[in-house]
C-alpha cells in the first residue's frame, strides 16, 4: 500500500528537521494576488508586459515614473489581499519547530508572509511595502497606497526613492542569498510551494537541497521542471495543500 504523502511529508517534517521552504507567486494566488506566468488557473498581472523591460533596472534612470506606476498599481490590489491558510501554516510551522529549525524564503514581494506571522523569512526579492533612496543609502517604510505623489522622497536626502525590490539587471543582496543558500544546503527538507521556478538564482536552491541530501517535495497545480527532481509532487492548489498537511502536524 502507497503511504499517504501528506502524512509522510509531516512526518520528514517532524522528526528533527530543518526545514526551508521556498514560496513563488503560486502561494499569494488563493489570496488574490495575480501571479507573472499563470498556470492553475491563477490570472497574471494585468500590463505585465514584459517582466524583464518593466521590471528592469534600466527603467530606473530612463523612466522612474513608470517604475512607481506599475508598483503602485500593484499596491492598490495587494492591500486588499490578506495571507491565506498557506502562509499562515508556514508560520505555525516555524513556531512549532522553533526559528533555527525552519528558514522561509521567497520570491514574493506581496508581504504576506510578514502579515501571516513569519519572521524567519528571507525576502530574496524584497518587499514592496518599503522604498529606498535612488541615490541614497537610506531605507524607510513605505505603506501609503495609493501614493501621494507621482515619485515619493526620501526623508533623509530629499531625493527620490525608489521601491526595495530587486529588479531585473540587478543581484540579489548578498547577505540573502548567503542565508537562503545555506538554508537550502542544511535542510533535511526542502519544500516548494507556488514557483514557477524559472528564476535564477531563487530557482538553484531545491536543486542545492537535493544535492545535499535533502527530501523535497513541491506543491504546484501544473509540472514544473522540479517535478523531475522532487521526491513528492503535490499537484495542487497551496491551500487545499495546507489543509491536507495540518491534518497532520501537532501545531502550536
Ligand atoms: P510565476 O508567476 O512564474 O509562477 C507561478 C507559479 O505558481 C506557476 O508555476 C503556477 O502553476 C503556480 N500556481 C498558480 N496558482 C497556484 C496556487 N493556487 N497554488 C500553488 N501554485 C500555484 O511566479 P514565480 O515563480 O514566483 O521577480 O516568479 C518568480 C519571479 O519572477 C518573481 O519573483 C518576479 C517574476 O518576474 C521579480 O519581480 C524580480
Amino acid at each position: 500500500m502507497t503511504e499517504d504523502p501528506y502524512r509522510l511529508l509531516a512526518s520528514y517534517i517532524t522528526q528533527g528537521a530543518r526545514v526551508c521552504v521556498l514560496t513563488g507567486a503560486g502561494i499569494s494566488a488563493e489570496s488574490g494576488v495575480p501571479t507573472f506566468r499563470g498556470g492553475g488557473g491563477a490570472p497574471i498581472w494585468r500590463n505585465y508586459w514584459d517582466p524583464t523591460k518593466l521590471s528592469h533596472r534600466d527603467l530606473l534612470y530612463k523612466d522612474l515614473k513608470l517604475v512607481w506606476d506599475w508598483f503602485d498599481y500593484r499596491r492598490e490590489i495587494i492591500k486588499q489581499c490578506e495571507p491565506n491558510p498557506c502562509h499562515i501554516l508556514l508560520a505555525d510551522i516555524e513556531r512549532m519547530l522553533g526559528f533555527e529549525g525552519f528558514t522561509l524564503v521567497t520570491q514574493n514581494v506581496d508581504g504576506l508572509h510578514v502579515l501571516a506571522g513569519s519572521q524567519n523569512l528571507i525576502e530574496m526579492h524584497g518587499n514592496m511595502w518599503r522604498a529606498k533612496g535612488l541615490r541614497c543609502t537610506h531605507h524607510q517604510p513605505l505603506t501609503e497606497s495609493p501614493l501621494q505623489e507621482p515619485i515619493p522622497q526620501c526623508a533623509v536626502c530629499g531625493g527620490p526613492l525608489r521601491p526595495n525590490v530587486v529588479l531585473f539587471g540587478e543581484n540579489l543582496r548578498t547577505r540573502d542569498w548567503n542565508a537562503a543558500s545555506s538554508a537550502a544546503e542544511t535542510a533535511t527538507v526542502v519544500l516548494v510551494i507556488g514557483t514557477q521556478a524559472e528564476v535564477y538564482p531563487a530557482s538553484e536552491l531545491p536543486a542545492l537541497g537535493k544535492a545535499n541530501g535533502a527530501f523535497l517535495a513541491v506543491v504546484n497545480p501544473e509540472p514544473t521542471g522540479l517535478s523531475r527532481i522532487a521526491d513528492l509532487v503535490f499537484e495542487e492548489k497551496a491551500v487545499p495543500f495546507a489543509q491536507s498537511l495540518s491534518k497532520y502536524l501537532d501545531l502550536p
